[in-house]
């Protein structure tokens, strides 16, 4: 195959930060996406309905003139947001509430402490059919880092699931065979996304040759018997699994740096990434439903009109991107990928 088509994809897992850099990143998306949902994780975080629509607004001041994108906004759970800002959310089109369990990941300070403090909420949201995104790590120190996600789906995702069985829940950027095999085997009420990088890499990129910070994202990469799973999940064609990026800009020089961020930036050639990891699977034919049909279908929202085509072509991903005063580097800057977006 040396061309496809198809319908325009959504990015169901982004983030675009706020201010000067959104005239960066969100060109970047909207060259390839319809839709994104836009992570709340902000300092201070997105946690009511008017700061999410003021937060909408300046994403869409930095949408290029004559582009057609539509932030998709969500609100960041924390331990004591009210239950009566879900109504209000949902009149402002706030399509979901992200979970990140306390010190997870970039700015999860605010997070949740003890799920139960949330329940309230969540019956409001699983009562106004708004979505919970969950980022499916536990925090506990005594944990070791790789096992974080597969010990969340036993101590948290479980209880939750039973508790509120028609919340939809989508576990986000899944990296583990447990959690790949856990959605398989869920409800209809379950969904996940996965990131061109998990489908692509193993732990073994952060270390090859040294030390390389711009593989290192949250959660981590896992061993090559989870990445071959997660292809799997992905190129099944079953509709729980959706392409979500997680795409997050760091400046370079604070992920090349003692403690550096977690965090892969792959907005500018997501969607080359992604056919390239489907290609290498030999499912080109089942990046449609991944890219473009799952994800609407599964947060109730009409599919997208338009079309993209992806041409087999080598070309090489750009060293750097301006970001402010800053560089930002993307995944596989200067590497040459084998398919481009027409
Ligand atoms: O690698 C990550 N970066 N994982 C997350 O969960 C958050 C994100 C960010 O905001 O930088
Ligand atoms: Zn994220």
């Amino acid at each position: 195959m040396q061309e496809i088509t198809l319908t325009q994809p959504d990015d169901w897992h982004l983030h675009v930060r706020d201010g000067d850099v959104l005239h960066t990143v969100v060109p970047h998306t909207a060259a390839q996406f319809g839709r994104a949902i836009i992570m709340p994780n902000l300092k201070p975080p997105v946690t009511t309905a008017a700061q999410a629509l003021g937060y909408k607004a300046r994403i869409l001041a930095a949408v290029p003139k004559g582009v057609n994108f539509e932030p998709l906004m969500t609100l960041y759970l924390t331990d004591n947001l009210p239950a009566d800002e879900i109504r209000r959310a949902k009149d402002a089109g706030v399509v979901a509430l992200k979970l990140y369990p306390a010190g997870a990941t970039t700015n999860s300070d605010a997070g949740v402490t003890d799920l139960r403090k949330t329940y309230q909420t969540l019956e409001a949201m699983q009562r106004e059919g708004i979505l919970l995104l969950v980022h499916g790590e536990v925090t506990s120190p005594d944990i070791d880092l790789f096992d974080r996600e597969a010990v969340f789906i036993d101590n948290q995702l479980i209880p939750l699931r039973k508790d509120f069985p028609e919340l939809k829940i989508v576990f986000e950027h899944i990296t583990t065979k447990e959690a790949a095999q856990y959605v398989q085997g869920a409800d209809a009420y379950t969904g996940a996304t996965i990131t061109a990088h998990h489908l692509l890499y193993n732990r073994n990129a952060i270390f090859t040759g040294g030390i390389r910070p711009h593989y290192y994202c949250l959660p981590v990469l896992k061993r090559e018997t989870h990445r071959l799973a997660l292809v799997q999940a992905a190129t099944s064609g079953s509709r729980k699994f959706f392409l979500g990026t997680d795409s997050a800009p760091h400046p370079a020089h604070l992920k090349e740096h003692a403690s550096g961020c977690a965090g892969c930036y792959t907005a500018f050639s997501a969607m080359e990434l992604y056919a390239q990891a489907f290609d290498a699977a030999d499912a080109l034919d089942k990046l449609e439903g991944f890219a473009s049909f799952h994800g609407a279908d599964f947060y109730g929202l009409p599919r997208n009109q338009g079309t993209i085509t992806l041409r087999r072509e080598a070309w090489a991903v750009p060293d750097s991107f301006a970001l402010g005063e800053a560089r930002l580097k993307p995944l596989c800057a200067d590497e040459t990928l084998q398919w481009r977006m027409t």
